[in-house]
């Protein structure tokens, strides 16, 4: 058991708001661990700090992409080779250049002995503002007389502050002698004639130094250079050469600190955009071998391996079992682009790191934009990297326009995951148009066949797993509700033949709490990748000169051991990645929604409070109903004050009562949405998503308020500050009943469905900054928003309205695949349960909920004096167990048992407890036991009955099996076995 865990047990009454300060709360998918703290805007300011800590290491890597002419690629590789840097600097304050600016660029090498062999152009380009060389020229002997001519891309000069671009070229050197590169200055040159499809605008000669040309100056690369002689590159297999080299230039200090340019619409500076080439690493997951311009990330179980390719595109090579630096030589040669057909997406796009829209590219793509001229073509190529700690950040930059799409890589190494986003920069000075951005494009490795696993469902049958063979074409999983849905999961599992405990499967999980799309699109010929993000629908996302936007975060994870595996490594990342205090034993809950719906009154709250507290519940929720002029559905959502007729001194008194009751309190909100008849709208008809000439969609009387708007979060803020603090509220449900419908917000053209889940995150942000002793339960009608976005932000999440302890199985089944059973709320509600009707005995509907976070639910003014005492010792046995069930090991034991028995086993972090339950809706065909063999377990131990004190060895659990009796319908059954001393 894990000492907070420990710690929790054993000071579980202790004040609730010293044990919440204890906690880390506010934790963002995808944060460095050390700073997961809550606070506005939080993950944008941390990210921030993480860039800050890799510029204050401002070292130059070199880097170089391993670029050559085509022709060129034999000799290149007969010859000795050495890596040389190129700088070019810019010195703006010769003047200014403009978006557009462009000419004939010719570069004077005057390093005798040296050879150029292509990569200047491509180098350039990978500045991606100077330019493709057109025309190549070797500079054996040659001093002062040659020119590289460039071939110019839009030309922009650094605003003021910058000083500095950095470019990278390949030289092959004759012999060992230290090289010396100089370029010299560069100066305007005059304006030539327009250059049709080229370039636009200026043409400009580099000359050397002091060649000053007439003409007023647009701008001026000047001085660059030092030419860095490398040591020699390594092998192949060798560790990486951090090669790193003091950034300095003649004359000027080191380089300023950077702060990122993520923060979305902040205006940028040069000084903001990533350092084209730079990287610090002290890192053993992320690994540059810049012999082969390749990347290799490696976590527990699995590599991950790209490069860069000879046309500066990023070329996937690798996601599966571990490989050595020296394999990435081998994947290199194994170049799946050998050969194809003009009939063919080109390239193909599990061969890319991120499928862009432009070219010849018919596959699913993963971004695409719209330029200020019309343009909807990405050209985008390798324009350095950056690492830092276990983060890798990879920038792509348009070879004519002025953005970037910067790939970002992290890797939590014990649990094998592998989390990716992009950030696209738009530093142009017109806007941009982003149409589709997904977070990544995953190609999987070829294999005959491939299964597909996801979590499909609907409203009160949510995460229903589902599993099919892929044929060709596309599998496209998606939400287009504004909320992550009740249809399907943001997640997905693909396999190609695996079972529980055998077989590679690779899975995906977006952290996005709003519209999403997962594509996996396999060819004929077996090749297959997956496209994970923001949902492409009605999308338009602006964005203006200077500012960028990064996609949320979607994590991988491959394991070649199976779907408990999976289940295994998905569920560890959410605890120690993903989940706001993750090692905290959650309460046991009474929620009253199905006691009294909206008829919340003091009297039988108060009641209710008596009875559930007599159980043994640790958290009173009260749920919709209690605010004011809510009767029914059809108003009140907004007004996020007491009702006062029914509680005319607030919820204080309630609150009081419920605590001296020795429970937390907690109330239910909704507070995206409004009703037509609330205070709110009256106040504010225009805060929510509509247009002007058409007509408003009710869903559940209600609108959605537009989290876009700055004032509406605000008020939010207010609003819910105002309430947690009117009274001791410990904890809230959030949820929503509602779809985005009528996407404007009348104010901000750029995209609701990107904003509204900035916005939410946002105002959940500040709220539990400002109450961080507040615990939040994520609910939208049932399981409608339980995707790692919001998992990050809330202690567990609502999994579904179907209290149905039979169903419930099915669902939390499914749930339990992609999500850690401490956030899996489970309530034993009344039988017949409302929804189902179904009647079903207490100990089934306790054991079921048992198997997650246990809550009650049910009238328990109707429950008799029996059924409240059965009650009262499920919960005193759950909390003896709970440790195990909510940190502990999942394995399904289902491939053991007949079809019509689900049972399963946790087993506790340290391994001292083990919880089996099985379930039956009805034993047939004198069946009275199930045989269940359990799994990794200790097979010297001893496991002892806690109820029987029968003691069998772990080797007979595993191997013959534990006998659970099962007599009757509605049969269920837990056996909890400690581990002898
Ligand atoms: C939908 C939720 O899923 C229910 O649990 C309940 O909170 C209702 N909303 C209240 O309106």
């Amino acid at each position: 058991m894990p000492p907070q865990v420990a710690a929790q047990l054993e000071h579980r009454r202790e004040p609730l708001v010293a044990e919440a300060q204890q906690q880390v709360t506010g934790r963002q998918v995808g944060q460095p661990d050390a700073e997961r703290v809550a606070q506005p805007g939080g993950q944008r300011a941390r990210l921030d700090r993480v860039r800050g800590r890799a510029d204050a290491a401002d070292v130059v890597h070199r880097k170089a992409p391993l670029l050559a002419w085509p022709d060129d690629t034999t000799a290149a590789a007969a010859e000795p080779r050495r890596r040389v840097q190129l700088r070019l600097g810019v010195d703006q304050r010769a003047g200014h250049g403009r978006p557009g600016d462009a000419g004939v660029h010719e570069i004077p090498a005057v390093q005798t002995g040296c050879r150029l062999v292509g990569a200047v152009g491509a180098g350039l380009a990978g500045l991606g503002r100077l330019g493709e060389v057109v025309q190549r020229h070797d500079v054996h002997g040659s001093v002062e007389g040659e020119r590289y001519q460039l071939q110019p891309a839009p030309l922009r000069l650094e605003p003021p502050g910058e000083r500095e671009r950095v470019g990278a070229v390949d030289l092959r050197v004759g012999d060992d002698e230290p090289v010396a590169v100089h370029v010299g200055a560069v100066h305007h040159a005059g304006r030539p004639a327009r250059r049709g499809a080229v370039g636009r605008g200026h043409h400009r000669r580099l000359h050397r130094r002091g060649d000053d040309r007439a003409g007023p100056p647009v701008g001026q690369l000047h001085d660059v250079a030092v030419a860095v002689p490398a040591p020699e590159v390594g092998r192949a297999g060798d560790p990486d050469p951090v090669v790193v080299q003091p950034w300095r230039r003649r004359g000027h200090g080191p380089p300023p600190v950077r702060r990122s340019s993520v923060r979305r619409r902040r205006t940028l500076t040069w000084n903001s955009v990533p350092r084209l080439v730079s990287g610090v690493t002290d890192s053993t997951a992320i690994r540059h071998l810049p012999d082969h311009d390749a990347f290799l990330l490696t976590g527990s179980g699995f590599s991950y391996a790209f490069a860069v390719g000879a046309d500066g595109s990023l070329r996937h090579l690798h996601w599966g079992g571990p490989l050595g630096a020296s394999d990435v030589a081998a994947l290199l040669g194994d170049d799946a682009r050998d050969f194809g057909s003009n009939t063919w997406s080109h390239p193909r796009a599990h061969t890319e790191e991120l499928v862009q829209h432009g070219g010849r590219r018919l596959d699913e793509t993963a971004l695409k934009v719209e330029f200020a001229d019309g343009v909807r073509a990405l050209d985008l190529a390798y324009a350095g990297h950056r690492i830092a700690g276990d983060e890798l950040a990879v920038t792509l930059t348009d070879r004519h326009y002025p953005f970037d799409a910067v790939l970002s890589y992290r890797v939590r190494p014990d649990e094998g995951v592998l989390e990716r986003r992009c950030e696209l920069v738009n530093r142009g000075e017109h806007p941009v148009v982003v149409d589709r951005a997904a977070s990544a494009s995953w190609p999987l490795p070829w294999r005959p066949r491939w299964e597909a696993t996801w979590l499909a469902g609907m409203y009160a049958a949510e995460t229903q797993v589902t599993r099919r063979a892929l044929g060709p074409g596309r599998l496209v999983l998606e939400s287009r509700r504004g909320i992550p849905g009740h249809a399907a999961q943001p997640w997905l599992a693909l396999d190609a033949g695996a079972g529980d405990t055998t077989g590679e499967v690779w899975s995906v999980a977006l952290a996005w709490s709003g519209s999403w799309r997962l594509v996996g699109e396999l060819a004929f010929d077996g090749r297959l990748h997956v496209t994970a993000g923001v949902n492409d629908y009605d999308l338009r996302l602006p964005l203006a000169p200077g500012t960028s936007w990064t996609t949320p975060v979607v994590a991988g994870v491959y394991t070649a051991a199976g779907h408990d595996d999976l289940t295994d490594r998905w569920h560890r990342y959410e605890r120690r990645h993903v989940a706001p205090r993750p090692d905290t034993i959650r309460p046991v809950l009474y929620n009253s929604w199905e006691a009294t719906f909206f008829d919340v009154r003091p009297e039988s709250q108060v009641e209710l409070a008596r009875r559930a507290a007599g159980l043994g519940a640790e958290l009173f929720v009260v749920d919709d109903g209690w605010f004011a002029g809510r009767d029914d559905e059809s108003a009140g959502i907004g007004d996020w004050t007491p009702d006062a007729r029914r509680f005319p001194d607030g919820l204080a008194p309630l609150a009081e009562e419920v605590h001296r009751l020795g429970m937390r309190f907690g109330v239910w909100v909704e507070p995206e949405s409004v009703s037509p008849d609330s205070e709110l709208f009256r106040a504010h008809p225009d805060w929510i998503f509509q247009w002007p000439t058409r007509p408003r969609t009710l869903a559940r009387q209600t609108h959605l308020l537009a989290l876009s708007r700055p004032e509406v979060r605000d008020h939010l803020v207010t609003a819910l500050d105002g309430l947690l603090s009117s009274a001791p509220i410990d904890a809230l449900k959030w949820d929503l009943n509602r779809p985005l419908t009528e996407a404007s917000d009348g104010v901000d053209a750029s995209s609701p469905w990107i904003a509204q889940v900035e916005g939410l995150y946002e105002v959940i942000d500040r709220v539990r900054a400002l109450h961080p002793g507040v615990w939040i339960e994520s609910c939208a009608s049932g399981g409608g928003r339980a995707d790692l976005g919001i998992m990050s932000r809330t202690e567990w999440t609502w999994p579904s309205d179907n209290t149905d302890a039979l169903e419930r199985l099915a669902i939390q089944h499914g749930y339990l695949r992609a999500h850690s059973p401490h956030t899996m709320m489970a309530w034993v509600t009344d039988s017949p349960t409302y929804l189902t009707k179904r009647e079903i005995p207490l100990r089934f509907r306790f054991h079921s909920a048992m198997c997650g976070l246990l809550g009650i639910g049910g009238n328990l003014a109707t429950w008799s004096t029996d059924e409240l005492a059965g009650a009262a010792e499920h919960v005193t046995r759950y909390k003896h167990i709970r440790t195990t069930v909510q940190f502990g090991t999942v394995r399904r034991l289902d491939a053991d048992a007949p079809d019509d028995v689900t049972a399963l086993s946790y087993q506790a972090p340290d391994g001292g407890q083990l919880a089996v339950f099985a379930f039956a809706p009805s034993v047939r065909h004198l069946r009275r036991t199930v045989l269940l063999r359990l799994r990794d377990l200790d097979p010297a131990a001893v496991y002892v009955d806690a109820d029987t004190g029968a003691r069998h060895s772990g080797a007979l659990l595993m191997h013959h099996g534990l006998r659970v009796p099962l007599v009757g319908d509605y049969a269920s059954a837990l056996v909890v076995l400690d581990r002898a001393p």
